[in-house]
């Protein structure tokens, strides 16, 4: 298994970035200022988006396993990846995301402990509405964990 940086054509892992954040435009907004990593083994299982958001706080703006390759660990892989690489750096990992079962879990499973909401969050800045696990989201959870 390999986490190597994306440094041109990020949006060649289109797909991926799109089954953690579905609207392409929303994806846009921090894509570019990011720093992307794609974990490898025997081709590119996931991938992953974070970004400098000031005050020691690195932000985990996309991460996503292949369909095929989910429940296998290589999230929690590359979520430890990044607590390794920026740990001196950073001192916070923060992530935000929908208030979903199918998310929660996995980020509490890897450290993350909830800290605070942006209400109204998906309803205010998606075009459409966002369903996961057949419940709409409407605010953004942020979680955090120490680096
Ligand atoms: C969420 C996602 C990144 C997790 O990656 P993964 O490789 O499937 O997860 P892992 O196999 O590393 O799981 C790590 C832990 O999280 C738990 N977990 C993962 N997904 C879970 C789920 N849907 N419900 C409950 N627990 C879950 C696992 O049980 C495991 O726990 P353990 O370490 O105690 O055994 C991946 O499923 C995915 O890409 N989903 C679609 C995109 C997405 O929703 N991205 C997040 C957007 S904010």
């Amino acid at each position: 298994m390999e986490i190597r940086k994306v440094e041109t054509d990020k949006k060649r892992y289109l797909d991926l970035l799109l089954l953690a954040d579905e609207q392409e435009d929303m994806v846009d907004r921090y894509l570019e200022r990011g720093t992307m990593y794609v974990l490898e083994d025997g081709g590119v299982k996931a991938e992953c988006v974070v970004t400098d958001e000031g005050d020691g706080i690195l932000e985990l703006k996309n991460i996503a396993v292949a369909p095929d390759f989910q429940g296998r660990g290589y999230g929690k892989a590359m979520v430890a990846f990044l607590v390794r690489t920026y740990t001196e750096q950073y001192t916070v990992l923060q992530v935000g995301t929908g208030d979903s079962p199918s998310t929660i879990p996995f980020y509490e499973s890897c450290g993350f402990r909830r800290h605070h909401l942006v209400k109204n969050f998906f309803t205010d800045h998606y075009d459409h509405p966002i369903y996961e696990c057949g419940v709409q989201l409407v605010d953004m959870v942020y979680l955090q964990r120490e680096l």
